[in-house]
């Protein structure tokens, strides 16, 4: 059988990075894809503008849990708008691509990143909407 996933999709599935709960998080998202059934939630801790701790648990197919495990990577110690700029499509690329099918999955860890933010935002009071913009709860919203 051809392998159809990049080796460092397939370390990060076996070995992913930054799973579990942080019990201090200050932002918290949720998203699915009702297509497939899959479900990402992603945790973070920001202090003073920067994302000090990046975590996930994700029910889903091999390319969700890299996905959300390279996310959480790349954000880690960034600024909040630095998490904002993280696309799917970088994601994908730090994995070494994905295949078409499994594209989808990268957009859930790039909405479950938003997600948390949104909700960073909106602890605090602040419309998250004009900031973080619209989060996809469903990615099937865009197949
Ligand atoms: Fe749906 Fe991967 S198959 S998230």
């Amino acid at each position: 059988m051809k392998e159809v996933y990049s080796p460092l999709v397939m370390e990060h599935f076996l070995n992913p990075r930054n799973v579990g709960k942080i019990e201090n998080a200050n932002g918290i998202g949720e998203v699915g894809n009702a297509t497939c059934g899959d479900i990402m939630r992603m945790y973070l801790r920001i202090d003073d503008n920067k994302i000090t701790d990046a975590k996930f648990k994700t029910f889903g197919c091999g390319a969700a849990i890299a996905t959300s495990s390279m996310a959480t990577e790349m954000i880690k110690n960034k600024t909040v708008d630095e998490a904002l700029a993280l696309t799917n499509k970088a994601v994908a690329e730090a994995l070494g691509g994905l295949p078409p099918v499994k594209v989808h999955c990268s957009i859930l860890a790039e909405q479950a990143v938003r997600a948390a933010l949104s909700d960073y935002y909106t602890r605090q009071g602040i419309d998250p909407e004009p900031i973080v913009g619209h989060v996809m709860k469903d990615v099937h919203e865009n197949d």
